[in-house]
């Protein structure tokens, strides 16, 4: 591994420190923790931190689905090429593992230049950024992840920085006050959000362009699996790859800790990783078909038994299975809308007629008539419709 491989891991990994979610919070107020193994979000121990950067490809080529911003992040590093100046700054958005991260870190290596990593959380004063900032190198990719998390007076001093390679450094206070600018090496702005939406404006408009990352289909997380099989140097049949990804909940980072789980199954069952291996060993993990985990079950329980299929308020609904309602709105809840297991109304969440069937049930007969009357998003549009809810309607 090299020294610059090396380091980046080590950021990462202290990034990841930093960023630890709510689940900490949780641990601390003595909470129990959810379901890890469907978490979208990085866990943050180092076997993990590990694990992921081992299969993060490093190249556009390499990097599965998301076929339209890669061909527009090619033209974008292709024209910076031709032009010998540095790309324009790139905002990343969308839902967690689905490759801002890998997006950032090939950015930097396929245009050749030094990568620095940050987040959002640790520039908390303009000064933290103006420290990383003037000490950039020319041409260096900077990566801020979680940029909506950033001190709003350090939001302040990019802007100037984005667009003219310029700070200025307030010096004294109050009336004696002056500003002293700065010039700084051209450098190109790489941010990751989960949450575009908490962007202000004026930050959004400085980059030279936005990437929406979408979830990825059943066939490209087998793509994703096969290639991080043959890197684990594990055998796995098709068969068990497509069903693995069937229960990734379209995202990679999932798909590839699910094949890990797999792998020590198999190694402690000994053999291949067969249909049937997945088959058990997801079963000892409680993921379902739909990659539905003890949670979701429990929520969709609770909505079809308790409340006849709804509609019922998210707070209710959180209080019921003993969960924040936090944790139902921001993991559970969008993910069951996207595979069109609930909808939303005014009125509150109700299973729809494939919630109702997915858990082997009948919905009372007034209520299956309604449902009939009600639009049900499929595929894509739900998909999208999950994505909408999760991170405001500008996606
Ligand atoms: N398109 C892809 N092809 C292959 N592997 C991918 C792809 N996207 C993501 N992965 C894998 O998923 C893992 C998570 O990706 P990454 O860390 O880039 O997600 P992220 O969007 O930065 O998530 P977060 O919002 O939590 O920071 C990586 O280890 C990477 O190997
Ligand atoms: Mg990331």
């Amino acid at each position: 591994m090299s020294d610059s491989d090396e380091m980046g891991r080590a950021n990462e990994m202290r990034r990841a420190k930093e960023m630890r979610p709510a689940k900490e919070m949780r641990r601390a107020n003595g909470m129990p923790p959810a379901d890890e193994l469907l978490q979208p979000e990085m866990m943050g121990s180092e076997a993990e931190v590990a694990f992921e950067g081992a299969l993060r490809p490093k190249s556009l080529a390499e990097f599965v689905g998301q076929h339209r911003v890669r061909g527009q992040l090619q033209l974008l590093l292709d024209a910076a090429t031709i032009q010998n100046r540095t790309p324009d700054h790139i905002l990343l958005a969308g839902p967690p593992g689905l490759g801002k991260t890998t997006l950032a870190m090939i950015v930097a290596h396929e245009s050749g230049r030094p990568l620095r990593m940050s987040s959002g959380p640790a520039i908390q004063h303009a000064g933290d950024l103006a420290a990383v900032l003037s000490s950039l190198v020319p041409g260096e990719v900077l990566f801020v992840d979680e940029i909506h998390r950033m001190a709003r007076s350090a939001e302040e001093l990019l802007y100037l920085a984005m667009e003219d390679f310029r700070i200025d450094i307030m010096v004294g206070k109050g009336a004696g006050a002056t500003s002293i600018p700065l010039d700084l090496a051209p450098f190109t702005l790489v941010g990751a959000t989960t949450r575009s939406g908490l962007l202000p404006n004026p930050l959004r408009d400085r980059f030279g362009f936005t990437a929406h990352l979408e979830f990825y289909d059943a066939d490209e997380l087998v793509h994703v699996l096969r290639r991080a099989a043959v890197l684990l140097e594990l055998r796995v049949e098709d068969a068990a790859l497509i069903e693995i990804a069937n229960r990734s909940r379209g995202t990679p980072r999932i798909a590839n800790r699910l094949l890990r789980r797999v792998r020590d199954y198999a190694l402690v069952h000994g053999g291949e990783a067969t249909r049937a291996v997945v088959r058990s060993a997801l079963e000892l993990y409680d993921v379902d078909e739909l990659g539905l985990d003890r949670l979701d079950r429990a929520v969709m329980m609770i909505l079809l038994t308790r409340f006849n299929g709804g509609p019922v308020g998210l707070n209710t609904l959180a209080v019921s299975v003993g969960e924040e309602s936090e944790t139902i709105e921001s993991v559970v809840e969008p993910f069951l809308v996207r595979i069109g297991l609930i909808i939303r109304t005014p009125r509150g969440r109700m299973a729809t007629r494939e919630g109702w069937e997915h858990f082997g049930m009948q919905p009372r007969n007034d209520i299956a008539e309604q449902l009939a009357h009600k639009h049900r998003p499929t595929g894509n549009e739900g998909a999208r419709a999950g994505t909408q809810q999760l991170f405001g309607d500008e996606l």
